[in-house]
């Protein structure tokens, strides 16, 4: 996209860019969504029926996120229904940073079904991955898909983590595939920390070993004590960082992990949350969720765009 062009053509882009996204999620385009976009402007791609759509940041004239065909490159099967999809996908990837999503369409259940989020479990090279777990139809959908098959995505969705503050000793806290987005930011950190992973069983507990070759010391928590601690993962966690004052605790996980930590958790904590979404870009308040603000009130905001990362006691659970 050219910084210079006109303004007719500024408008006619920026039409085209709103009115795409718009249409790939919903049968027809809603004037209240267009309305919620904060977009600017953005160009549509080659082909007619799966445009390439590039949003720009006006303020900051930089590109945010893309709308992209991407490849499968690997699908890798890991314990308990858990795969692992390695998409070629060089807009998205080379965008992404640790903490933020991708919406995919699943090939074959377009007419059916919506996009689903996916946190990204790492990116480079041109290439992003995602853990997911066989559950329903569309995940069982995606398990099939071969190497080759294609995958619409639009991302990078969503503001990330922050890095850890200075001197901090990172600290990250997963419940099964919530581990997702924490790998993504352990690769990017330069320094190590620990790794508390809890589920039901030890299948739960997955990419111990990536964590462990990365340097990382990874604290296992297992409901069923097939692996490490028996019980909840805060069982092993909180006895442990209460000696740990430099500690700046990252979270990604069911609800009622993300609760216990907020409520219990001194230091400095960010919970990355898990809800029902639609349009993944602002649009349709499907994902909202009450959030402190620092001046003390309450606000609904929406965990697709102002998350899914928010300060751990800023969250009102419900
Ligand atoms: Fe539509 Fe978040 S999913 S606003």
């Amino acid at each position: 996209m050219n910084c210079d062009a006109t303004r007719s053509q500024n408008k006619r882009l920026r039409f085209s860019a709103v009115f795409g996204i718009v249409h790939t999620f919903f049968s027809r385009p809603l004037a209240q969504s267009v309305e919620h976009m904060t977009f600017n402007h953005g160009v549509s791609g080659s082909s007619p029926e799966r445009p390439t759509i590039l949003i720009r940041d006006v303020m900051q004239k930089k590109i945010t996120m893309v709308q992209e065909t991407a490849t499968i490159v690997n699908q890798l099967e890991m314990t308990g229904g858990y795969m692992r999809l390695t998409l070629q996908a060089p807009g998205v990837a080379g965008l992404a940073r640790p903490g933020q999503f991708v919406h995919a369409r699943v090939p074959g259940l377009e007419e059916s079904v919506l996009r689903r989020p996916f946190s990204i479990c790492d990116a480079g090279d041109g290439t992003l991955s995602i853990l997911y777990k066989r559950v329903g139809v569309g995940t069982a959908q995606m398990a099939t898909l071969p190497n080759g098959a294609e995958v619409d995505l639009i991302g990078p969705l969503g503001n990330g983590f922050p890095m850890p503050r200075e001197g901090a000793q990172p600290v990250l806290v997963a419940g099964g595939y919530g581990v997702a987005p924490l790998y993504f930011l352990a690769r990017k950190l330069s320094t190590t920390g620990h790794l508390f992973a809890g589920g039901k069983t030890s299948a739960d507990i997955l990419c111990a070993g990536e964590f462990e070759r990365l340097g990382w010391t990874v604290h296992a928590a297992t409901e069923d004590g097939s692996l490490g601690t028996r019980g909840y993962v805060t069982e092993a966690l909180l006895p442990w960082l209460a000696g740990q004052p430099a500690a700046e605790v990252f979270a990604c996980g069911p609800d009622g992990l993300l609760r216990a930590l907020s409520q219990n958790v001194s230091q400095p904590l960010w919970v990355s949350l898990d809800k029902h979404m639609v349009c993944g870009v602002g649009a349709c308040l499907a994902c909202v969720q009450k959030i402190i603000q620092p001046d003390g009130s309450v606000a609904q905001m929406r965990v697709c765009h102002d998350g899914p990362v928010f300060a751990g006691r800023s969250v009102v659970w419900n």
